[in-house]
């Protein structure tokens, strides 16, 4: 009999977005991408395994639901693990043959474009593989459950490199820097909406990949002179340029969904009033003090340093009342004299 292993793992946001495969089973990636990973308990997935002989089938659990075990990614993970584990003669035949039952939860929203697999499938793999004792990257089994999971096993900065390799094992992830480099460095999540988003990422990467001659254009050209600057400008500490990547990175992302045909559309009004009100907040502040950027949802992630913190704050209360009624307020025809602190 196991013992239960528990493991929690953080979200990554990127920074330079990932967003189409060329292969689809191993998920291996078009284009490197660049992400920082959350501080651990901030945004986190927890979760919980054993494997034990009196459980009749693999058992998952997700925010207290149980769901089907017939994900195909989830199988994968498993198999794979469990094909190192005999391979590597860790832990026994018989505990291989017993079945698991999982436990998941988030503490905040699922599949809102919050990065909620990223962190579950890390957390996943991670403890997984804990359970059967493997020693192998865990990035590359994280890859297989979600692709952006496969950054949230590393804290820092994080890059995935895309890789050459038709069988994948070049596509892997490794620390940029460590969270202890820009200690500075904070993460706002404004959350527009916690609703499931209606086009999943991978659907949306799908339909990408088919119709949209823009994401051939930054595949190529743009991306990987953008993954070498940001990284050079995250060892820097150089805050401007990398707000300034991040926000243009942001916005191609956004435009190849626009691109795409039919187009996946996951900004909402009050998302592209955020892009709004930072321009013109960094516009008045004379410099770069705010990035944004948006997954695939309609929420946005701010990158900023610590000392601007109460002041973004302050401009966000200002410009969007918490009240759900007063949501969706115009905005002001100037920001001067903004914040009011
Ligand atoms: O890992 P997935 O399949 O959930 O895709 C994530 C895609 C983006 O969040 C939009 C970008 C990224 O690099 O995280």
């Amino acid at each position: 009999m196991s013992g239960i292993i528990t493991v929690t793992a953080p979200v990554n946001i990127a920074v330079i977005k990932y967003w189409g495969k060329r292969d689809e089973d191993l998920i291996l990636p078009l284009n490197d991408s660049v992400s920082a990973t959350l501080d651990t308990n901030v945004m986190c997935a927890k979760t919980s395994v054993c494997a034990r002989p009196d459980i009749n089938e693999n058992e998952i659990w997700l925010n207290k639901l149980k769901e089907p075990f017939n994900n195909k990614r989830l199988q994968n993970c498993l198999g794979e693990i469990k094909g190192i584990a005999r391979a590597q003669k860790s832990v026994d035949e018989e505990f291989l043959s017993w079945n698991v039952r999982i436990y998941s939860e988030n503490n905040f929203p699922t599949a809102a474009g919050l990065a909620s697999s990223a962190a579950g499938y890390a957390c996943l793999v991670t403890a997984l593989a804990k359970l059967y004792k493997v020693k192998t990257d865990i990035s590359a089994l994280a890859r297989l459950g979600s692709g952006s999971a496969c950054r949230s096993v590393y804290g820092g900065f994080v890059r995935w490199h895309a890789g050459v390799k038709p069988d994948g094992s070049d596509s892997v992830a490794t620390q940029i820097v460590n969270s202890l480099h820009w200690p500075e460095m904070r993460v706002l999540v404004l959350v527009v909406a916690d609703t499931k988003k209606h086009t999943s990422s991978s659907k949306g990467m799908q339909c990408s990949v088919a119709t949209s001659e823009l994401l051939k254009y930054r595949v190529q050209n743009s991306v990987p002179k953008r993954v070498n600057d940001i990284c050079k400008a995250i060892k820097d500490k150089n805050f401007a340029t990398f707000a300034e990547i991040t926000m243009k990175d942001s916005n191609q992302f956004h435009a190849v969904c626009l691109d795409t045909y039919p187009p996946c559309v996951y900004m909402r009004d009050v998302s592209h009033k955020i892009v709004e009100v930072m321009h013109k907040y960094n516009e008045i502040c004379g410099q770069t003090k705010v990035a944004y950027t948006f997954d695939a949802g309609p929420n946005a992630c701010l990158y900023l340093l610590e000392k601007d913190v109460p002041e973004v704050i302050a401009l966000i209360k200002k410009v969007f009342p918490t009240t759900k009624q007063d949501f969706v307020k115009g905005l002001p025809e100037s920001l001067e004299g903004f914040p009011e602190i």
